[in-house]
C-alpha cells in the first residue's frame, strides 16, 4: 500500500452489518472511507488503536427520529453517545420544512417550538442550514404529511381540496428533488385526522415515483390497529412506494397480545408490497398529552409542560391529587404539554423487534426537560439488555436491525456495512457490557460500553464524551 491509512482499528471483532457472525480483523480508514479489511501490515503515521475484546460495527442507523432542529442545534450526544451516526429525521408527519407558518403550528410541532423555529420556506434552506452548521451525524430527511398540509391550508380540521392538494404536491416534488428522501405522515394527530387517504395516497405517488420512501404514524396504534395497517399497506400500493410502518405497537391493555396478528398481516402484505418497520424496545411510548392516551394508560409520567416545568418527570394522577383538581382539568393547566405512557406489553415489545423485518428507531424527543429513556438508551438496550441478556437474538442479528437493514430499505448509498470502499461510519463497543443507562426516572445518561464512535472517518464520540467534530453530510436522495 502506497498511501498509508489514517486511522487502523486492530483485532476487533468486526460485525459488518450483514447479519453474518462476526470475525476478527483489523480495518483500515483512510479519509471519510473505509479502505482496507484484514490483516494490516504496521501503518506508520497513522492512529493505531488495539481493539482486542471490542466489537467493530457500522455506525447504527436511527430510522425514526425528531431530529431535523436538534442536528443544527446540538452536539447529538444522546445519539452519538450510543452509536448513531445517521438519523432519518422528518417523521410523524412532522419536518421543520418547507414551512414559514404566520402562526405557531399546533402540537405535535410544539416539539420543535413556536413560529420563529420554521425558517425554511424551501427544503433546499434546510438542507443548506445544516451544511452550514455541521452536524456531528449524517440525516437523511423525510418531508412531514402534516407539514405540507399547515402550508396548503388554512384550516386543518377538514380534508384538503384539490387544489389544496396540488398545492402540496407541488411542494413534495420540490423538496424531493432538493433531496428528501421520502414523505413521512402522521395520522392519528390532530392536524392530519381529517385527511382522506386519497389526499395521502396522492402525494405517497409523488415520493413513489421518485423512488422516495413512505414512513407512516398509522391513523390508529390502539383498538383500530388492523384497520390502520391496511389503510397504509393499500396506500403503498395504490401509490408504488416503499413503506415503512413507524414505530409499531399495539396500545391499551385491550390490545395486549395483538402483535401476533399485526405481524401475521405484514407477512402477507410483503408479498405484494415492499415494506418494513422499525419499533423501540420499551413497554411506554411519549407524544403530546391527551386525555384519551391517558385514559389507556396504566400510569402517565410529565415529560414536557410549557406552563409547568416543574412538574415535568412527575406522575400525572400525584400531579392531579396535589392541585386538588380532575385528571381533565390537570391536563387542561399543563398544556402545550407532553407525556410517557405505560401503555404496552412486555411479549409485544419482545415480539416486534425480534421479527425479521424489524428495524430499530428511537423516536427519541430532544429539547424535553425530562423525556422518555428512549432517547438515549434505545440502540444499547437492544444490544445489552434484548439481545445479551434476554437472548432475543445473536448480536450480529441487532446489529443488521440498525445497519444493513436500514440502509438498504432507506436506501443509504455505502452505509450500514463495513465493507471495503464505505463510509467510515463506525462503533467500538464492548459487547460483554454495553447496556443502557437511561431510565424513567433518570432518562438523560450515556450508554455503558461504548468505546469510541467515528462519523465519515472523524471521531465524534470518545471515553464517554463528545468531540467538536461535526463530519456529518446530509444523504440525499439518491437521483
Ligand atoms: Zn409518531
Ligand atoms: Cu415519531
Amino acid at each position: 500500500m502506497t498511501v498509508p491509512p489514517d486511522l487502523v482499528i486492530r483485532n476487533a471483532r468486526i460485525y459488518d452489518g450483514s447479519g453474518g457472525e462476526p470475525e476478527t480483523a483489523d480495518l483500515a480508514v483512510k479519509g471519510e472511507r473505509i479502505t482496507a479489511i484484514g490483516a494490516i501490515t504496521p501503518n506508520h503515521g497513522g492512529e493505531e488503536i488495539d481493539a482486542s475484546g471490542l466489537a467493530l460495527a457500522p455506525g447504527f442507523i436511527d430510522t425514526h427520529t425528531h431530529d431535523d432542529l436538534a442536528v443544527i442545534e446540538t452536539d447529538m450526544a444522546p445519539k452519538i453517545s450510543q452509536g448513531v451516526t445517521t438519523v432519518i429525521v422528518g417523521n410523524c408527519g412532522v419536518s421543520l420544512s418547507p414551512l414559514t407558518p404566520h402562526r405557531d403550528p399546533p402540537p405535535p410541532f410544539t416539539l420543535f417550538g413556536g413560529a420563529e423555529t420554521f425558517r425554511y420556506p424551501a427544503f433546499a434552506d434546510y438542507i443548506a442550514a445544516v451544511e452550514r452548521a455541521g452536524s456531528a451525524v449524517n440525516a437523511a430527511c423525510l418531508v412531514g404529511h402534516t407539514t405540507l398540509r399547515i402550508a396548503a391550508m388554512d384550516d386543518l380540521e377538514r380534508p384538503a381540496t384539490q387544489d389544496e392538494i396540488e398545492a402540496m404536491k407541488k411542494s413534495l416534488a420540490q423538496a424531493l428533488d432538493d433531496g428528501a428522501i421520502g414523505l413521512s405522515s402522521g395520522l392519528e394527530y390532530p392536524p392530519a385526522e381529517h385527511s382522506l387517504p386519497s389526499e395521502v395516497e396522492q402525494l405517497a405517488a409523488i415520493a413513489g415515483r421518485r423512488g422516495g420512501i413512505y414512513a407512516t404514524h398509522m391513523r390508529d396504534e390502539f383498538d383500530g390497529v388492523i384497520e390502520a395497517m391496511q389503510e397504509a399497506f393499500e396506500t403503498a400500493r395504490e401509490a408504488r412506494v416503499r413503506l415503512v410502518i413507524s414505530h409499531h405497537k399495539c396500545t391499551g391493555v385491550h390490545n395486549f397480545g395483538r402483535s401476533k396478528e399485526t405481524l401475521a398481516l405484514f407477512d402477507r402484505a410483503v408479498k405484494m408490497t415492499d415494506a418494513g418497520l422499525d419499533a423501540y424496545p420499551y413497554d411506554a411510548c411519549s407524544t403530546m398529552l391527551r386525555p384519551e392516551w391517558v385514559a389507556n394508560a396504566r400510569r402517565t409520567l410529565i415529560s414536557m409542560s410549557r406552563p409547568h416545568p416543574e412538574m415535568t418527570g412527575r406522575d400525572l394522577d400525584e400531579v392531579t391529587r396535589q392541585w386538588g383538581v380532575s385528571r381533565e382539568d390537570a391536563i387542561a393547566r399543563l398544556q402545550p404539554a407532553g407525556a410517557v405512557y405505560f401503555d404496552m406489553d412486555e411479549q409485544d415489545v419482545r415480539r416486534i423487534p425480534k421479527y425479521p423485518l424489524t428495524m430499530i428507531g428511537s423516536d427519541g424527543l430532544q429539547g424535553q426537560s425530562h423525556p422518555h429513556p428512549r432517547l438515549w438508551g434505545t440502540f444499547a438496550r437492544i444490544l445489552g439488555h434484548y439481545a445479551r441478556d434476554v437472548g432475543l437474538f445473536p448480536l450480529h442479528e441487532a446489529i443488521r436491525r440498525m445497519t444493513g437493514l436500514p440502509a438498504e430499505r432507506f436506501r443509504l448509498k455505502d452505509r450500514g456495512r463495513l465493507a471495503l470502499g464505505h463510509f467510515a461510519d463506525l462503533v467500538l463497543f464492548d459487547p460483554a457490557t454495553i447496556k443502557d443507562t437511561a431510565t424513567f426516572e433518570a432518562p438523560q445518561q450515556p450508554a455503558a460500553g461504548i468505546h469510541t464512535v467515528w462519523v465519515n472517518g472523524q471521531k465524534v464520540w470518545h471515553e464517554q464524551r463528545a468531540a467538536a467534530a461535526r463530519p456529518g453530510h446530509m444523504l440525499k436522495r439518491a437521483a
